[in-house]
């Protein structure tokens, strides 16, 4: 490998310009010398944005063939997430892909698979998992102040939030709604904070009531409801093989007091809140909550990244794996296929 790894990025839309482009900047290890974007003027854009050192494409298979890459960062929409890392992990490369991982199951068993027989890491870009609260509550799990864990309560909750923009109403090319596109952040931070259970059986139920109307109020812009393919809202329960369950909810529309992004933890030492993040404990027969201050003030794309490249450099697993991910996106299918069944599903039958 050079002195620095040398990355290519496939789609360079919303979050590669939003979040990953700049959290580059502040990066010593790597260097952007390919981008890829099967829209020419995002290739272009991107590849200014890295003052025209890194080769604009427009096929990133072209980019995998001509330039000389360690690894690729993968921000394009779920529907092409599978191809590209699997071409990519098949070229020797090692893969950061955004969540979550794929569309489905299958999909990430194949994507888990090139990486295994490849050699090569994949990670996928979790990164709810780097906030500070997050790092702290995982520290004082793992040190067992919480006990065990044997419950947790996940929401990712928008009361009017549609995302009037890309596709991520439209199921063909998202694999579902809010459940798959937010749930996953808070359900991969809850697994991560639980220690990985293996899920045994999942129960869902999905709802489009809002979805198909015109006129719904959304602070977001009007969507077309003729292309609104997926659920507003799911609910799952998922039951884990050591006796752990955990609640979930997610939607984009939601008659709610307003919006949460949260995961609460009971454990028999403690209990846990994200939002606000508290610690609730007992202590000479009285009720404690601690509230964690001085938080330093992370940059969660700059610190996934620096992860990556980390392990990469390490030769070691990065802190969200694959296998995680596909572990994630069982529970995540689970709950659509539970909901198409009307039934609770085995984790064997997915
Ligand atoms: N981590 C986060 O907080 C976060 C936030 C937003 C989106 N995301 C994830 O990032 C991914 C992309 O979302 P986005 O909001 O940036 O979408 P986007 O639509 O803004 O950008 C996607 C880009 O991919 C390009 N593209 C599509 N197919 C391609 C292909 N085959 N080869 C190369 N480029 C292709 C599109 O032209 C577009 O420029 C999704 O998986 C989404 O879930 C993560």
């Amino acid at each position: 490998m050079a002195d620095k790894i040398r990355l290519g990025f496939i789609g360079t839309g919303g979050i590669a310009r939003g979040a990953h482009f700049s959290a580059l900047k502040n990066i010593e290890e790597a260097e952007v010398v390919a981008v890829s974007d099967i829209n020419e003027d995002s290739a272009n854009k991107a590849s200014e944005f890295f003052e025209g050192k890194a080769t604009a494409y427009t096929d990133y298979r072209d980019m995998l063939a001509k330039e000389k890459l360690d690894a690729v960062d993968i921000c394009t929409p779920n529907l092409y997430h599978k191809q590209p890392t699997i071409d990519a992990l098949n070229a020797g490369l090692h893969v950061i892909v955004e969540k979550p991982v794929a569309m489905n199951v299958g999909e990430a068993r194949q994507m888990c698979e090139a990486a295994r027989k490849n050699s090569r890491k994949l990670m996928v870009a979790q990164v709810q998992r780097f906030r500070p609260d997050v790092q702290l509550l995982k520290k004082m799990i793992d040190a067992g102040e919480l006990g065990e864990i044997y419950y947790s309560r996940v929401w990712a909750l928008r009361r009017r939030g549609v995302p009037a923009w890309g596709v991520f109403i439209e199921k063909d090319k998202q694999g579902g709604g809010p459940m798959i596109d937010i749930g996953v952040h808070m359900l991969d931070t809850a697994l991560y904070l639980m220690g990985h259970p293996k899920p045994k059986a999942i129960s869902g139920q999905t709802y489009t009531k809002f979805g198909n109307r015109e006129g719904v109020f959304n602070p977001w812009g009007q969507w077309d409801p003729k292309k609104y393919t997926v659920e507003d809202y799911a609910t799952g329960l998922v039951r884990f093989e050591d006796g752990a369950t955990l609640s979930i909810e997610a939607s984009f529309v939601a008659n709610i007091q307003k919006d949460a992004m949260n995961v609460t933890l009971l454990g028999t030492e403690g209990g846990s809140d994200l939002e606000p993040f508290k610690i609730y404990t007992e202590r000479h027969n009285r009720l404690i909550e601690e509230t964690p201050v001085n938080l330093p003030g992370v940059n969660g794309y700059e610190a996934e990244l620096r992860e990556f490249f980390a392990a990469i450099l390490e030769d070691r697993d990065p802190l969200v794996t694959g296998e995680q991910a596909l572990q994630t996106q069982i529970i995540l299918d689970g709950v659509y296929k539970s909901s198409d069944l009307g039934r609770e599903v085995q984790v064997s039958e997915l």
